[in-house]
């Protein structure tokens, strides 16, 4: 199966109650042979109606951030742990990850990147596979299976905190160093 074939899937997915409040699936966007998968939480309100990762005021902070490491969003791949919007934009649930995990486990197969950057808790608790919190994972990578994970801030946290937002700038840069 290719990506687009698992969005197709995806797009007809009943796994969760969330597919009731969706306007659009979230599937995934970007480079399908990117050395860099980017990994959020969940979609906003934006993403539901474009039907697109990050689109909203994060993605922006995103897209400048991926610059500091010298990409391009169309450079990269970009997805959530969570396919659909979860109501009022509430932390997804246990369930839901459960029954929407294999969706991304597909997708880091498929796309086959060098580094896995985790955004923010959720995402990188899923990936990590631990309880410990963002504050202590940020700019550390780990090694993850095959993959290079490294944690940082979730862009939205960051757009109204300075202090998280340097630490979001520096852990970009330290991804320039992971690919060189
Ligand atoms: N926040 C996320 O975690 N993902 C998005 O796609 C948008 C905002």
């Amino acid at each position: 199966m290719d990506l687009a074939e698992l969005a197709a899937t995806a797009n007809e997915c009943h796994a969760c109650p969330l597919w009731e409040g969706r306007t659009n699936v979230v599937f995934g966007d970007g480079s399908p042979t990117a050395r860099v998968m980017i990994v959020g939480e969940a979609p906003g309100k934006n993403e539901d109606l474009q039907g697109c990762p990050f689109v909203g005021a994060a993605g922006k902070n995103l897209d400048a951030l991926l610059g500091l490491a010298g990409l391009r969003r169309e450079d990269v791949y970009i997805a959530n742990v969570l396919k659909c919007r979860p109501p009022g934009n509430r932390d997804p649930q246990v369930e839901e990850i459960q029954a929407c995990a294999h969706f991304l486990h597909d997708q880091a197969k498929l796309v086959d990147p060098e580094v896995i950057v985790t955004l923010g808790n959720f995402a990188t608790r899923h990936i990590i596979k631990t309880d410990q919190g963002i504050t202590r994972l940020h700019g550390k990578v780990h090694q993850v299976g095959k993959f290079k994970v490294l944690p940082v801030y979730h862009p939205a946290a960051a757009l109204y905190d300075r202090s998280k937002q340097e630490a979001l700038e520096a852990d970009f840069r330290t991804l320039t160093q992971l690919l060189s």
